[in-house]
């Protein structure tokens, strides 16, 4: 009796990896943290031209409009609804982390983009190294400043892997010089907020020399603030995105010192997607490179970052 059954259950397992394998299309579920900023559009825009490439996938796209609640209802509708995978760029680490589990624990493959959740219950992490990019970004600013000034750091939201890593990277490249950050302030990823927090540091400081934002929507609020003060000209801003429509043309202008990319993912989500349902195997962790842009090095394509 025992053995029926064994021979059943290994009978029903080989029926069951051939009609998998036989599968011919696919639903990704695609839960976007906010639609508000331009890098999260083009990050949606990649995903969405690469499924396009691909008659055999669709992708359904829900926007969390930067509500943690919200974006945890997308992943639990994902799973009653049996989306055969799950991307996911999330908007916080800790409220995020149960919904990602619980969906990846029910069998479906997760890939989580460009902000992290805790522990390791994903099937793949795709995203830039921010901790590399917020060095890279330190580095620049001790070579432009000659090794010291005052600085303004425009954090991002501090509840983000990427704002925590950029904040660290960043500090650990500056450590032993002379700069000294003289305001400090969580913009949130948001230009309004970093308009605001700007004002208030030159409302409180006369000299500062360069403005450091997590991203490029904080840098231009930082530029527009200081501009109405009349004070644009005497510091510099950089930024970090460097979308070819954002970052980079602020760059162009003479907005941006610097602009430091932070590609979206979407595209690289979609193949290991495809690789997924194909039966390969994916690397738990996908980084991708990064470069950055100055006046000098934009018309050729700007320059790779090192470590
Ligand atoms: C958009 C954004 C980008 C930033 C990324 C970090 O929401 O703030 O500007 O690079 O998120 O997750």
């Amino acid at each position: 009796m025992r053995k029926y059954l064994f021979i059943g259950l290994a009978l029903s397992a080989v029926l069951f990896t051939g009609l998998h394998a036989q599968k011919k299309s696919w639903v990704i579920g695609m839960s976007q943290c906010n639609l508000g900023e331009p890098w999260r559009v083009q990050m949606n825009a990649d995903v969405k031209n690469a499924g396009d490439e691909h008659t055999e996938i669709t992708v359904i796209f829900k926007d969390a409009q930067n509500d943690n609640l919200r974006q945890r209802a997308h992943l639990e509708e994902f799973v009653r609804a049996g989306v055969d995978l799950i991307i996911v760029s999330p908007k916080e680490a800790a409220p995020l982390t149960a919904p990602v589990r619980d969906a990846y624990k029910n069998g479906i493959p997760v890939i989580v983009l460009d902000r992290r959740v805790l522990g390791e219950d994903y099937t793949c992490f795709i995203g830039a190294d921010n901790k590399k990019i917020g060095a890279a970004a330190g580095r620049w600013v001790v070579n432009k400043l000659g090794g010291k000034g005052s600085i303004v750091e425009l954090k991002g939201l501090m509840t983000s892997t990427p704002g925590q890593d950029r904040h660290t990277g960043f500090r650990d490249a500056i450590k032993g010089s002379d700069i000294t950050v003289i305001f400090e302030a969580d913009m949130k990823w948001l230009e309004p907020n970093a308009r605001k927090e700007m004002e208030s540091a030159l409302a409180r400081f006369s000299g500062i020399d360069l403005v450091y934002a997590h991203n490029d929507p904080g840098a231009h609020g930082a530029y527009l603030a200081a501009r109405s003060a009349g004070r644009e000209k005497q510091m510099l801003f950089i930024g970090i995105d460097a979308l070819q429509q954002e970052g980079q043309m602020y760059v162009r202008q003479g907005i941006l010192a610097a602009s430091f990319e932070y590609p979206t993912g979407g595209r690289e989500a979609v193949e290991a997607a495809l690789s997924i349902f194909h039966g390969e195997k994916v690397q738990k962790e996908i980084t991708l490179s990064s470069r950055f842009f100055t006046k000098e090095t934009i018309d050729k394509g700007g320059e790779v970052l090192t470590n």
